[in-house]
């Protein structure tokens, strides 16, 4: 892997400005188109350089994306984007081109691969097609939960962000059914249904290129989702045991990187807010058929209610 970033980073420095096709008889492989397609990588005096994602983390929002994120940032092998750069699903940022993208990376080894999340891409109807048409190989992870549980964190995501800002809520009861049934018009019912969006995307990627991390099982137990994790990326395996430790007053895993410790931001392990039981069994009863169909297009199974 290693090798192959030095012969793409040394073919971006000696490539012109405007990219021709690559020269076939040099006997170097050619980069793959989604290089050659921007003006290259960005090169710093400290042996570190700029590129093009080859993992992105597509979503789902409130589905365990941070975690995900800063779980696989333990590889040494891996460098993250900090924030959301949200560059194929708006058109304000997409409009600025690859090479504002390329911009918004991290500083990265050139034996280190580079990866960016923005869960909203996984909703989007016109970012498979983007993506697929900057890196058809690009690799994708996919962080999925409960749906029913993914809906009341994502109300509780909204309910927080209105309240700091002294804005109205709505009960969560109100935005959840309508009129006796569920309300199919609440964005975050839409977005927990899974097949829909996942049909977007099986439109331009194989199957192989989606891997789907359990969030559930990435909260309880999170080495070994990161474990399928590293073999999916074909990263040498090195996230151990030691790199994770459970913080009984938080009820969940914490981070260990180089005998640093952290754990998630406070806002991540919120409770949601009470929901009557028979609105509950409303939901789980409307996402079976829906969560049938995801199954039934993914190949597996998971563990939801
Ligand atoms: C290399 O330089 C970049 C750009 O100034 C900086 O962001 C990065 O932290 C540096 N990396 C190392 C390892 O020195
Ligand atoms: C390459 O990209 C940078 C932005 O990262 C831009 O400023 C520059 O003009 C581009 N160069 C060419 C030759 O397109
Ligand atoms: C859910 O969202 C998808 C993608 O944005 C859209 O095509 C679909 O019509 C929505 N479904 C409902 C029931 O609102
Ligand atoms: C465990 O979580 C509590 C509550 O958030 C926090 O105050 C404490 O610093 C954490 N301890 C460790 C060792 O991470």
């Amino acid at each position: 892997m290693a090798a192959l970033l030095l012969v793409l980073l040394l073919f971006a420095v000696q490539s012109p400005p405007v990219p021709s096709r690559p020269v076939a008889d040099t006997g170097t492989p050619s980069p793959p188109p989604s290089l050659s397609s921007d003006n290259g990588t960005t090169t710093h005096p400290n042996g570190t350089l700029q590129q093009l994602p080859q993992i992105i983390i597509i979503g789902v929002r409130k589905g365990g994306t941070r975690a995900l994120i800063e779980m696989l940032s333990l590889h040494s092998e891996v460098a993250a984007a900090q924030n959301e750069v949200h560059f194929f699903d708006w058109e304000s940022h997409f409009q600025k081109g690859l090479p504002w993208y390329l911009s918004q990376m991290p500083y990265a080894f050139p034996n280190q691969l580079t990866v960016e999340k923005t869960p909203a891409y996984f909703t989007s109807s016109k970012v498979p097609k983007r993506i697929h048409h900057m890196n058809p190989d690009i690799k994708l992870l996919l962080i999925l939960r409960d749906p029913t549980e993914r809906v009341l964190s994502d109300y509780t995501q909204i309910f927080y962000n209105r309240l700091q800002k002294h804005k109205h809520y709505q009960p969560i009861e109100s935005v959840l059914v309508k009129d006796g049934e569920v309300n199919l018009g609440y964005k975050a019912l839409n977005r927990s249904l899974y097949y829909v969006h996942m049909q977007n995307w099986l439109q331009y990627f194989p199957l192989e290129s989606i891997h789907i991390v359990d969030g559930d099982e990435l909260i309880r137990d999170p080495l070994p989702e990161m474990k399928k994790v590293e073999r999916f990326l074909k990263l040498e395996p090195q996230i151990s045991a030691s790199n994770f430790y459970f913080n009984k007053t938080k009820g969940f895993y914490c981070l260990r990187d180089h005998g640093r410790e952290r754990c998630l931001h406070d806002s991540k392990g919120r409770a949601h807010p009470h929901v009557a039981p028979v609105i509950m069994q409303k939901l789980y009863k409307f996402f079976h058929e829906p969560n049938k169909k995801f199954f039934e297009l993914v190949g597996r199974t998971f563990n939801w209610k």
